[in-house]
């Protein structure tokens, strides 16, 4: 039973909020403790279902990890160190699970000199090709071959080249950090073009770099590794989750509220903040945390989800929810996931009135939504039906809510906090009528 979410909406949400720290940076990092025999303490991993998927994986190729400190929060460190080096398989049945689990291609390859990876198959978001992280890989002089669902590569040691990362959508994100990770090892140097800019990609470099790699221009498109011949043990604190401050910021927004998120970087968020402007909210800032002060209702605009420094495709969906409220038409696209849309017809369940485009959203601003039993499909969409549900009158009902568990710690309770009526089940529900 995947257990549901219960929430009454109207509540306006008020008050302060913290945020975890980086799923997207955590996975990518975790997967580099294969580079090293030392330990590598992170600090702020957050208590994701994700987070214990890839130490699952990390475990089967002879990675021990632990939770180090007691409680919850940023004082939370996660400690990995390789115990056994011949391992090199990460499994369909985890690889499935959790498609960030590939990133252990490129450490494995460049640490053991074999992988046998796993292709990760279908997403619920749209076509997800791993054609330049072989690209890449392949580059730096990996033997790659595809057998019964699996990447074979082998290679005695890597070389450094000059690579490629972006495709028709732009660079990729977990491309980047599988190639990154395994051009710290190789013999020479390594230019990485097209390369993704996203915070957690330039929080996976400096780790790498206290581990003792070298490179240089991250957080640009050319980012240029030196590679050295091994790495050290490291201890790293995480970046602050933008999504989830995100989606929290709209969260307050969506129902008209006043809310301080805090413990993030607002650098990060700036194309989030800019458009939450231009819907007419009033912000603040300051070194860690935002404030944000809704109007009823807000005015339509026009968002577009791009790689970094634009809107993230993570937050397109709850964006969408948010406008499904405002005073007029609003148009969001994603540039990312053209097709990363399977909220709208759950929002319609709500009483939005959305139509689809290609790759994009018209949305109608409604007035009200009304409360009623959804079901989330992914992540990103589930935490958008929650943002509804806050609004909605009446209850709704989210069920396979495990989805929110993948990438958002203690959802329920943080919006609680702020006032949110939602109550988590993990009861069986009477069957659909
Ligand atoms: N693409 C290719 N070929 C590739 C790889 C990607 O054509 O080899 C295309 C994709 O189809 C897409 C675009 O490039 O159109 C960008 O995909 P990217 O590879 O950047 O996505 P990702 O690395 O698989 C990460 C995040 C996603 C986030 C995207 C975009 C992690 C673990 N995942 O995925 O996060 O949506 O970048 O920012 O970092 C989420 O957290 O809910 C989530 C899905």
């Amino acid at each position: 039973m995947a257990g549901a979410f219960l929430i009454t909406g109207g509540t306006p949400l008020n008050g302060t909020v913290g945020v975890a720290g980086s799923k997207n940076a955590a996975l990518p990092m975790m997967a580099s403790a294969l580079l090293t025999d030392e330990p590598m303490v992170l600090d702020g991993v957050p208590r994701l279902t994700d987070v214990a998927t890839l130490c699952r994986v990390l475990s089967e190729l002879g990675v021990a990890a632990a939770w180090d400190g007691a409680g919850a929060g940023p004082s939370r460190a996660l400690r990995l160190q390789v115990l056994d080096r011949s391992p090199v398989r990460a499994r369909y049945a985890l690889v499935r699970r959790m498609r960030a689990s590939f990133c252990v291609l490129g450490p494995l390859l460049a640490r053991r000199g074999r992988a046998v990876v796993s292709l990760p198959g279908g997403c619920r978001i749209g076509p997800r090709p791993v054609d330049l992280h072989l690209k890449g890989l392949a580059a730096l002089g990996a033997e790659l071959t595809l057998a019964h669902g699996y990447v074979i590569a082998r290679a005695q040691r890597l070389r450094g080249a000059t690579v490629d990362l972006s495709g028709p959508a732009g660079p990729t994100v977990t491309g980047t950090a599988n190639v990154l990770s395994a051009a710290v090892l190789a013999r020479g140097e390594t230019l990485l073009r097209g390369a993704a800019r996203e915070p957690e990609i330039v929080d996976l470099g400096r780790l790498l770099c206290r581990m003792g790699a070298r490179i240089d221009g991250l957080g640009t498109d050319t980012v240029r590794v030196r590679g050295v011949d091994g790495l050290g043990g490291a201890r790293h604190r995480i970046i602050p989750d933008r999504i989830e401050a995100a989606t929290l910021a709209l969260a307050a927004v969506a129902t008209g509220g006043t809310a301080t998120v805090t413990g993030v970087v607002p650098g990060h968020l700036a194309a989030v903040l800019d458009r939450l402007a231009a819907a007419g909210v009033e912000l603040a800032s300051g070194a860690d945390w935002i404030r944000l002060s809704a109007p009823r209702p807000l005015r339509p605009c026009r968002i577009t989800a791009a790689p970094y420094p634009g809107v993230p495709s993570d937050v397109q969906a709850q964006w969408t929810a948010v406008m499904a409220l405002a005073s007029g038409r609003s148009m969001v696209r994603d540039r990312v996931f053209p097709e990363r849309f399977a909220h709208v017809p759950e929002l319609v369940r709500l009483g939005a009135r959305i139509g689809l485009a290609p790759g994009a959203a018209v949305v109608d601003g409604v007035a009200r939504l009304s409360g009623a039993r959804v079901t989330a499909s992914d992540l990103r969409a589930s935490a958008a039906l929650v943002l509804a549900g806050l609004v909605a009158r009446g209850r709704t009902c989210i069920e396979q809510a495990h989805w929110l568990d993948r990438g958002y710690e203690a959802l329920d309770r943080k919006l609680a906090r702020l006032g949110a009526v939602i109550e988590r089940t993990e009861a069986a529900l009477p069957a659909l009528g």
